[in-house]
């Protein structure tokens, strides 16, 4: 997987740069960062019912960030997904992934949500890359 190795290199960059934030001491902002690749384990436990550029239990990934809940053509979401009003950014994509029958009470998401913020954090990170990767920039051409 080409794009994996290219999102490590780019994560590995990232991390330099802050190692050189650290010995400036600015260790909380170190803390905060989001890491991709640690990400991308997290998103085995969504593979269960989602992939990046097709439609499967739950809908494509690729263009998630910026989209409308509900938005993906032709795929059968709950009325609740399709009435929540909700734009994915990391603000609601953090809240829904938290617990999703909370956020969008009566959702076809069964799944009772990632607990961990940094998981979260990362695996929000991981979507946003994922939508540079061949997979789903496939699907624009
Ligand atoms: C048990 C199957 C299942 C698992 C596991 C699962 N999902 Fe889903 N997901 C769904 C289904 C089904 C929907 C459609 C929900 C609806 O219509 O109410 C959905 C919808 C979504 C949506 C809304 C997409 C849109 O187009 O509006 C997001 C975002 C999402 N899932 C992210 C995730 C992430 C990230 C994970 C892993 C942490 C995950 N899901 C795990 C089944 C699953």
């Amino acid at each position: 997987m080409r794009w994996r190795l290219a999102a490590r290199a780019r994560v590995g960059a990232f991390f330099g740069a802050f190692a050189g934030a650290l010995a400036l001491g600015v260790p909380a902002l170190a803390r905060a960062a989001p890491d991709a690749v640690h990400g991308e384990q997290v998103y085995a436990r969504c593979l269960a019912c989602h992939a990046l550029a097709y439609d499967r239990v739950g809908p494509r990934h690729c263009g998630l960030l910026g989209r409308r809940a509900g938005s993906v053509a032709g795929f059968n979401y709950s009325a609740a997904m399709k009435k929540s009003r909700i734009t994915w950014n990391d603000k609601t994509l953090d809240r829904f992934l938290t617990k999703p029958l909370n956020m969008v009470p009566g959702t076809a998401m069964t799944y009772d949500g990632v607990a961990d913020p940094k998981d979260r954090a990362d695996l929000i990170a991981y979507l946003k890359h994922a939508n540079d990767s061949p997979e789903c920039a496939k699907r624009l051409h």
